[in-house]
């Protein structure tokens, strides 16, 4: 298979979710590690396996259900990614950054993100939600960028703009709708690295210096996907761990999963809010 993604490859999954649904979604939401059970209430919906879309990149880890669903969200057509595909399962980052373009040739305008990542920052809590403010590529940097490759005009331009890559607008909804409910999000930046072995001690430290608040395996390559057609992009991290800094506690994929318990409801309330503002 060729790393490179095309539009055809592109079509060919849109046409597929086409036949099994005639929704239009406007609003795209990805789901990260732990928080899929935000999209068990959207009904009615249509649901389709990843497994049945060609091309589309399967989720291969504990709490990622691996299907798309498709549905009103707060009164808006949605179409929700329960779970997504990492760089560090095997995948390419133009193939990561794959589901975010089929939406956008499904005309999705605004997408949503969700992930669960280590508190760099060391006044964050396991539990609390950081709204992303701005996020370090440091998976780009290192050469490992979703446009790789030959551009593809129809989403954008071979140099994208990412001097916003989340969207103003939508962060101040997303502040304010946290504090009617009563919630306060943290807000931050994020840093994608490529896992999955979690960091030690030294690159946490490290991570701390050059200004990071919360670090994760995801988030960026679909930010970036978006903003190369400029979607609108609203990011939130649900803090499953805090990043161990000195060396003396120990990360494990069950406290992220557990975490995730107490991150829906809250992102879940921030997220709907936003949607039936939009
Ligand atoms: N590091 C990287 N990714 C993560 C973490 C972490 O501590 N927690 C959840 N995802």
């Amino acid at each position: 298979m060729s790393e490179f993604i095309t539009l055809e490859m592109i079509d060919e999954a849109v046409a597929a979710i086409h036949s099994y649904t005639q929704r239009k979604p406007k609003i795209g939401l990805i789901l990260g590690t732990g928080l899929g059970d935000m999209a068990e209430s959207v009904s009615p919906a249509d649901i389709i396996h990843y497994s049945k879309i060609p091309h589309w990149p399967q989720s291969t880890i504990q709490g990622h259900k691996g299907r798309l669903v498709i549905g009103d969200l707060e009164g808006q057509p949605a179409l929700i990614m329960q779970g997504r595909a990492h760089y560090y399962e095997g995948y390419s980052m133009p193939i990561v950054g794959f589901p975010v373009r089929v939406m956008i040739r499904m005309g999705v305008k605004v997408l949503v993100v969700t992930n669960a990542a280590g508190g760099v920052n060391p006044d964050y809590e396991p539990g609390d939600v950081m709204l992303i403010n701005d996020h370090i590529s440091l998976i780009a940097m290192g050469g490992l960028n979703p446009l790789w490759g030959p551009n593809i005009d129809e989403f954008g331009e071979r140099f994208p703009d990412m001097s916003q890559p989340y969207d103003q607008e939508l962060l101040s909804l997303a502040k304010e709708i946290a504090k009617e409910k009563g919630l306060s999000p943290r807000e931050g930046v994020y840093v994608c690295l490529a896992g999955p072995s979690f960091e030690s001690p030294a690159d946490l430290r490290f991570l701390h210096t050059i200004g990071v608040d919360a670090v994760g395996m995801s988030t960026v390559p679909e930010v970036i996907t978006a903003r190369h057609a400029k979607l609108r992009v609203l990011g939130l991290s649900g803090i499953s761990n805090k990043a161990n800094l000195d060396g003396s506690t120990v990360t494990t994929h069950e406290e992220v999963l557990e975490a995730g318990k107490i991150l829906v409801p809250k992102m879940d309330a921030i997220i709907r809010g936003v949607i039936r503002r939009l």
